[in-house]
């Protein structure tokens, strides 16, 4: 990347995390991420709670990250934000302010596609750690998070086409819900993949049958929730005692599907690069499975960095650094999205 590269403002607000970045082209400068911990109580994110937390957050993320880039406001040259998908009142605080930015420092304004963005991470550069490698167009992305679970061939850096996708709950969803009846915090999914380090995958579980590349959890859920009632009756302590072991079990069919998706769209496709995406790619069992799949069909496999699988504004500065090479800026007019199915 030339010194001419732009130096782009990043902003991510469509869930609970306030996450503002600085970018010099696709190298990172600064990325920074204030959770919200106020939805921990609740078992789940409360989006009026949410919002209002952006609202308070959102100014000094901003200033934090740019004090830590050591980049003034007068140097920025865009501002990449999220436009969607994801919980609207959150939405609107990071688009409107974004907005607000790129009139007042008469900067273009760059609207990103969240999941797009999640896919587009791999392409990030951070100077102080040794560099990840880069995929080339085209690859198969494996995108995993709270709301959304696809398969995904990323032809371009704005050509997405879908090969397949849940037909109900999100895989990152499945897991915090599951968390929920072990009485884990919020969100479980790291949780589960913590405990199941020391427990072996020993209870089992009914899991659906699905044509090729399409998922299902709704009714795995179900047969967790089951097998659960039905060890209680044996021993009422099992979910404290066993902990492990029903994490490792849990895991192991979430991560299962998702696999066997992956082979099936590798073959095909015949594309041999495959990438995963999103927060359940920080999964340790899957980044294992998925690394073990790429050595088994020699292909090359690309895990993002663990502070880019949940969410970020790095990965939106990614999307914006694509984007300002096309020169595809957005309107004052565009609204947040709180639904936008680009790749069905
Ligand atoms: O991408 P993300 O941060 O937000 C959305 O766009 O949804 O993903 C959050 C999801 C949560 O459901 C969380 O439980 C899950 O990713 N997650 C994990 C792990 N880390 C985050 N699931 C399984 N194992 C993990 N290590
Ligand atoms: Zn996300």
């Amino acid at each position: 990347m030339t010194t001419s590269a732009p130096i782009l403002l990043a902003i991510e607000s469509s869930c609970d995390d306030t996450a503002v970045a600085v970018l010099r082209g696709f190298e990172v400068l600064s990325n920074i991420v204030h959770s919200q911990v106020l939805h921990d109580p609740f078992g789940g994110v409360v989006p009026e709670l949410a919002s209002r937390a952006h609202m308070e957050a959102l100014a000094p993320t901003v200033n934090f990250a740019l004090s830590k880039a050591k980049v003034p406001w007068s140097d920025i040259t865009a501002i990449a934000v999220t436009q969607g998908p994801g919980l609207l009142g959150s939405l609107l605080v990071g688009h409107s302010f974004a907005k607000s930015l790129s009139i007042s420092l008469g900067v273009p304004l760059i609207n990103v596609h969240h999941m797009e963005a999640h896919m587009l991470a791999h392409f990030l550069i951070e100077k102080s750690v040794q560099e990840a490698p880069i995929p080339d167009f085209p690859y198969i992305c494996l995108t995993v998070s709270g709301g959304h679970t696809q398969l995904v061939i990323v032809r371009d850096w704005n050509v997405f086409d879908l090969l397949g996708e849940t037909q109900d709950d999100a895989v990152g969803e499945a897991f915090d819900k599951a968390a929920k009846l072990l009485s884990l915090g919020y969100p479980g999914g790291p949780m589960i993949d913590r405990h199941a380090t020391k427990g072996v995958a020993r209870f089992s579980f009914s899991e659906p049958k699905m044509p090729p590349m399409q998922f299902s959890y709704s009714g795995l859920k179900t047969s967790i929730l089951r097998s659960m009632q039905d060890e209680v009756k044996r021993n009422p302590n099992t979910l404290t005692e066993d902990l492990p072991d029903w994490c490792a079990s849990i895991q192991q069919a979430m991560i299962r599907p998702l696999i066997n998706g992956l082979r099936e769209a590798i073959d095909q496709s015949g594309i041999q690069q495959i990438a995963i995406a999103g927060g359940v790619s920080a999964n340790r069992l899957l980044r294992a499975q998925v690394t073990a799949l790429g050595q088994e069909l020699q292909l090359a496999v690309y895990l993002p960095p663990l502070s880019y699988t949940t969410d970020n504004a790095a990965m939106i500065g990614a999307a914006g650094a694509f984007a300002f090479q096309h020169k595809r800026f957005g309107q004052v007019s565009d609204a947040a999205k709180a639904k936008w199915n680009k790749y069905e």
